[in-house]
């Protein structure tokens, strides 16, 4: 009964945040009400064989979280296996390795999708072979057999970037309007949408009112996207942008981007045409993105340590190895199915102002903020 009205609460609260934001129903809203998932009573040993396979290295902290989750298991008591997908056959790969991985009888499958929508058949085997599916970073959709979904709060995220964006371009020059190019991660993931909708949340009603203008109108998350996060997709979109927008020197005072390995290529591509360094978001904290803020070019980035989620998706394979249900903080994704109980961390900007604070736990990247 209770777990009816959860249910049906959840759906209403989700329905009311797809109206207010606008958004599609990937993703709605932000931190929702705490809620619990269904745990499997009887658990599973306590050796048990983990599975994580985790989408092809296209950022720093996917490099982390193998080693993280290799490492965590095993201090954990579990066995494990890790695997990425490779760099070109992407899709085949992971379905190939989660396919395995049922067949070697893993409890618990972690999956990084490489394809948010191509994992349905997979992750169905996994469930009807009695194994539990946690979706680790990226939603997996178009399945009820999800059992969780962990990530930093997406949404935020791209909020943080569209707030940063405005706040360096109005430290740099303080009166409008300003011109910008917008950038969104790979279509297929199901965060790069999350992200652009966060980050035009805060920007669309500057855009509105005229105060920030997009000089090549392409505003579209379609138009703006960059297919598997290359780094060479965005520095030949950006090579063209200056080419087709800013020849008449016209100044691009601020570019969105979802992340830092975009960031970089969007830099690159600006001092190759021998223009100033617009302000720039990023995302990640990758090594070479905090040593460009502290060098005055990148503005921003964000710090999702990579630590805590990984360590937090251990403690969900806990609960469910004792036949507990993990704990969960959130009911806004629906993945098209169902909405997946999801536990959220915060995510938080860094740009030169504050990187010493807030790396200050992390000593790989204080270090190069001293
Ligand atoms: C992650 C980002 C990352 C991107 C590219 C996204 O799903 O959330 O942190 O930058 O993938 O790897």
């Amino acid at each position: 009964m209770r777990r009816n009205f959860l249910i049906k609460s959840v759906a209403v609260g989700a329905a009311v945040a797809l109206a207010l934001t606008g958004c599609s129903n990937d993703r709605e809203g932000g931190s929702g009400d705490s809620g619990s998932g269904s745990g499997d009573a009887k658990g599973f040993a306590k050796d048990a064989l983990i599975g994580v396979a985790l989408p092809s290295k296209t950022s720093e902290n996917w490099v982390l979280a193998g080693d993280l989750f290799t490492n965590g298991l095993k201090t954990a008591g579990f066995q494990s296996d890790v695997q990425y997908a490779g760099a070109s056959t992407t899709v085949a790969d992971q379905q190939a390795q989660i396919t395995a991985m049922v067949t070697k009888g893993a409890k618990v499958i972690v999956i990084g999708a490489t394809d948010a929508a191509q994992l349905t058949t997979q992750v169905d085997a996994a469930h009807a072979a009695g194994a539990k599916v946690i979706a680790y970073d990226r939603l997996i959709k178009n399945t009820a057999n999800v059992d969780y979904y962990i990530a930093f709060d997406n949404f935020k995220v791209g909020q943080l970037q569209g707030q940063a964006l405005l706040d360096g371009m109005k430290a740099k020059k303080p009166t409008g309007p300003w011109t910008i190019e917008l950038f969104s991660g790979s279509p297929d993931d199901n965060n790069a949408g999350v992200f652009f909708d966060g980050a035009m949340d805060v920007l669309k009603p500057a855009i509105d009112k005229g105060d920030v203008i997009v000089g090549s109108g392409q505003k579209d998350v379609k138009q703006t996207a960059i297919q598997g996060w290359k780094a060479e997709g965005a520095q030949s979109r950006m090579d063209s942008l200056l080419n087709s927008t800013y020849t008449s020197g016209k100044t691009l005072d601020g570019v969105l981007s979802p992340n830092d390995t975009l960031a970089r290529a969007i830099i690159t591509s600006v001092k190759a045409a021998g223009k100033p360094i617009p302000v720039v978001t990023g995302q990640d904290s990758e090594v070479e993105s905090v040593k460009s803020i502290m060098a005055g070019e990148q503005y921003s980035t964000i710090n999702k340590d990579t630590r805590n989620l990984v360590s937090e998706t251990i403690k969900m394979v806990q609960s469910l190895q004792t036949g507990a249900a993990p704990q969960t903080n959130n009911d806004t994704y629906n993945n098209g199915a169902k909405v997946v109980p999801a536990y959220l961390l915060n995510p938080v900007i860094v740009t030169k102002a504050n990187a010493a604070e807030a790396y200050a736990n992390d000593p790989k990247l204080s270090a190069l903020t001293k």
